[in-house]
């Protein structure tokens, strides 16, 4: 029987099947829902077919009309498999921030990428640079998830051997966003700004990442990197050198460089911070005089990582929970049954429990239970509230260590910005509740995806605004301080 491939992006898996399978048969594997039970009506199932072909029945374009879907959309309900064919599937692109927000900029002929290199996501933005308005966006998993989810794991999969296929897939991945943006707007581009944290820029740079991997966990290579299309594989031109912006220090990338220029923290009289709720937590604090930066081991919990639940913010996810007459109600995205609880939905329940007395000041669970029901089969067990405890305590440690060496009160700070994706969609008054913010929650400000912003502002900057941050910025190691013990272990507990 004749055989076909099938790609899946952005997991990077490829499977074997049978002509005229049905994608429905294959695609549950991988945890794709049909949420109308294959009716064609939800649209739920949808997948962008990226290359090869699949054969519209005239049921299945109606209800891609219907659904309001363009061209390259099908149902996986509705579809066979009778090409190779590569597909983006709709249910894995999780909510991911392209933002949109303003900026004063000069004026600039031409077009320009900017990207934001995460260690989880993607994402690119064409610019006019006319106007700076964004003309299209692509977002996508970064392809090396499957080497492991934080930054640790990868470090450690570069050491096992797998440092020259990271830096490929990472360049290729990357290079395939560009081309899809250019199927949607040909033009000739002239920049390409890209921002991430350290590791991601000496990965993208075919750098080596061993000196992150042990004490002192210093490594030299914090520079600007310049590159051409050509050598990054990419089937396009650029007219000017591509450029990855330099990291601040061994583990705060160009993404927070990014972030201090997108909230204008070094341009402020009063002292601001800024915290980037990634998938490793990163701190600023500073004003126009100074700023301190420095990473803390906070965000895998955050994304779902060492939670038993946990998962990010996808269809099933529990998004956020409210106490409603003395009981959990969960959001849940998609409005599907529940299958795990994502970093906000985290917040909200550890908040809420606590205030419910069903959790303790030290984080134990107040019964013989191990473990509290949150909706559904969904669950937190004692672990997780633990889990939970590590990283809350270390953004709150983090700020006050960052606060003590500028000589300044957690008081002082006139507006804390949250970064981030999962940022975006935390409750800030759960934040404060929690302890891990410990001021009042008006005081602190969602800002959307800044390093995005930041690689924008960048595509319109010289090299004395970006020398101008960094020679006003410095970057400390939070464990080397003599009080990051006792502060870390005071900030475990809840008020
Ligand atoms: S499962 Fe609902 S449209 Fe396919």
């Amino acid at each position: 029987m004749k055989k076909h491939h099938i790609r899946l992006h952005p997991l990077g898996k490829e499977i074997q099947v049978n002509d005229q399978t049905p994608l429905i048969d294959v695609l549950h594997e991988f945890g794709i829902e049909f949420p109308c039970g294959g009716k064609g009506t939800c649209g739920k199932c949808k997948v962008k077919l990226l290359k090869g072909n699949i054969d519209i029945s005239e049921i299945h374009q109606q209800q891609i009309e219907k659904l309001g879907l363009s061209h390259e959309w099908r149902l996986a309900c509705y579809s066979q498999c009778t090409d190779d064919i590569t597909l983006e599937i709709d249910q894995f692109s999780h909510l991911i921030l392209a933002d949109e927000s303003e900026f004063d900029f000069i004026p600039q002929s031409g077009f320009g990428i900017a990207i934001d290199l995460g260690t989880t996501t993607l994402v690119a933005q064409l610019i006019d640079l006319s106007t700076s308005k964004v003309l299209a966006v692509e977002t996508a998993l970064n392809p090396q998830v499957k080497f492991g989810a934080d930054l640790i794991s990868r470090i450690s999969a570069c050491l096992d051997g797998h440092a020259t296929e990271m830096t490929r897939i990472i360049r290729s991945s990357i290079g395939t966003m560009l081309e899809l943006l250019l199927q949607k707007h040909p033009v000739e581009i002239n920049k390409v700004a890209l921002v991430g944290n350290t590791v991601m820029q000496l990965i993208f740079s075919d750098r080596d990442v061993t000196p992150l991997s042990a004490y002192p966990f210093h490594t030299d290579n914090l520079r600007s990197e310049f590159f051409d299309a050509k050598e990054l594989g990419w089937q396009f031109g650029v007219s000017q050198k591509i450029q990855f912006f330099p990291p601040i220090g061994s583990f705060v990338g160009s993404d927070i460089l990014a972030g201090i220029a997108a909230t204008g923290l070094h341009t402020k009289q009063a002292y601001t911070a800024l915290i980037d709720l990634g998938t490793n937590g990163e701190i600023a604090v500073g004003n126009k005089d100074h700023t301190l930066c420095a990473s803390t081991a906070a965000g895998p919990a955050f994304e779902g990582t060492n939670i038993s639940m946990g998962m990010r913010a996808t269809t099933g996810a529990i998004s956020s929970i409210n106490l409603t007459e003395g009981k959990l109600v969960a959001n849940v995205i998609g409005n599907v049954t529940p299958k795990g609880i994502c970093g906000s939905a985290l917040v909200d329940a550890v908040a809420i429990l606590r205030e419910m007395g069903l959790i303790d000041m030290f984080g134990s669970i107040v019964s013989e239970e191990d473990r509290i029901n949150i909706s559904g089969n969904v669950y937190l067990t004692q672990k997780d509230i633990h889990e939970f405890q590590l990283a809350k305590a270390a953004i709150a440690a983090g700020l006050e260590i960052l606060c003590n060496t500028l000589s300044i009160q957690l008081s002082d700070l006139q507006d804390i910005y949250i970064a981030g994706a999962f940022g975006n969609y935390i409750n800030l008054r759960n934040i404060a509740r929690t302890g891990m913010i410990e001021l009042p929650g008006e005081k602190i400000r969602k800002m959307g995806n800044t390093a995005l912003i930041g690689a924008k502002i960048f595509l319109f900057s010289d090299d004395e605004t970006i020398e101008n941050i960094l020679s006003k910025t410095s970057h400390i190691n939070l464990e080397q301080d003599p009080s990051f013990q006792d502060i870390y272990v005071d900030k475990m507990m809840f008020s």
